[in-house]
């Protein structure tokens, strides 16, 4: 099929099965242009968790897919791709984190979004980069807390918070990668660029900017200011909607560590295509499975953690 009947069939079925498209900012340009919500993972899920349609097909890694699933268990969710995982996720093995989270018994437990179900039902409360700290700040100063599994963010709100918490070390391969040698040389190069700046990445990267954030975040940002041109330490998929609503502007994806001329992508969420999309809807596969048992454990931060973003 061509791109443009692959777009009118997946807008027919969209009709046809009362679908709703998610799409995560990172996805690749085409996906992002079908979606009926473009987001980050907050949104995602506060979308997830609100929609009428029968049929969610999230375009984005495993763990949003699940996160859905959790928060609709009625509706179908299909994902395009049931191997686009996170390497974040990846990094924190729940019999591991709950044998941490046992050797610690007083403390709250916060996860970020970016984990397998699993490690949400060891959880308290789960948070996304675009409200943990909002939510870090209503804890008692004195609270003893756990964060996992993102040193880099965790390191990043213990730093804005003036908490203490005790980090999982894990991190995204994706974000670890930016390079602090390119952003000074090309900082030295546009001076009047705001450095735009994800949490996850490293430490080094995250004091050079003029903004940490979501991605939406780093994009209310860029459309707000006055501002013509910024360096962006974050997955370029975000750039397609940079782009689309500041054509004007200038984006410069600052490259990885070992490629210079390189953009910074997740091959993760680069699993999906409008040729997959397609198909998930069509045939209604893969879809997303959360046994009863697990689900009824991990609903439970993730709903505080959209009461907590209130
Ligand atoms: P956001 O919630 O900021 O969109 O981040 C999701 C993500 O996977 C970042 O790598
Ligand atoms: Fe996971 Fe990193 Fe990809 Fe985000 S960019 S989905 S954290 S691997």
């Amino acid at each position: 099929m061509t791109k443009e009947e692959l777009v009118s069939e997946i807008k027919r079925l969209k009709e046809e099965k009362n679908a709703v498209i998610l799409a995560h900012y990172y996805q690749i340009g085409e996906i992002q242009d079908i979606a009926d919500v473009v987001g980050d993972s907050l949104a995602l899920a506060q979308w997830a968790a609100k929609t009428d349609a029968k049929m969610i097909v999230m375009c984005g890694v495993h763990f949003m897919g699940e996160t859905a699933k959790i928060l609709s268990p009625d509706k179908k969710v299909v994902v395009p791709d049931l191997k686009a995982s996170c390497s974040l996720a990846e990094s924190c093995d729940a019999d591991e984190f709950g044998r941490f989270v046992a050797e610690h018994p007083d403390y709250t437990v916060i996860s970020y979004v970016n984990t397998t179900a699993a490690v949400k039902a060891h959880t308290d409360v789960v948070v996304t980069s675009s409200n943990a700290h909002r939510i870090v700040d209503q804890f008692p100063k004195d609270a003893k807390l756990i964060f996992g599994p993102d040193r880099n963010l965790g390191n990043y709100i213990n730093s804005v918070t003036g908490r203490k918490m005790l980090l999982w070390n894990g991190a995204c391969h994706v974000h670890e990668q930016f390079s602090i040698k390119s952003l000074c040389e090309l900082k030295a190069k546009y001076p009047n660029a705001k450095v735009l700046v994800h949490p996850e990445c490293k430490k080094e990267i995250a004091d050079m900017a003029d903004v940490v954030g979501s991605t939406q975040r780093l994009l209310n940002f860029a459309t707000e200011t006055d501002n013509q041109q910024f360096l962006v330490c974050t997955e370029s998929g975000i750039l397609h909607e940079m782009k689309k609503r500041c054509p004007q502007k200038e984006f410069i994806p600052v490259p990885p560590e070992n490629d210079k001329t390189a953009c910074n992508e997740c091959n993760f969420m680069r699993m999906n295509t409008l040729e997959k999309v397609y198909l998930c809807m069509r045939d209604e596969y893969p879809e997303i499975i959360v046994a009863d048992e697990l689900r009824e454990k991990a609903v439970k931060p993730i709903l505080k953690m959209l009461e907590m973003s209130k």
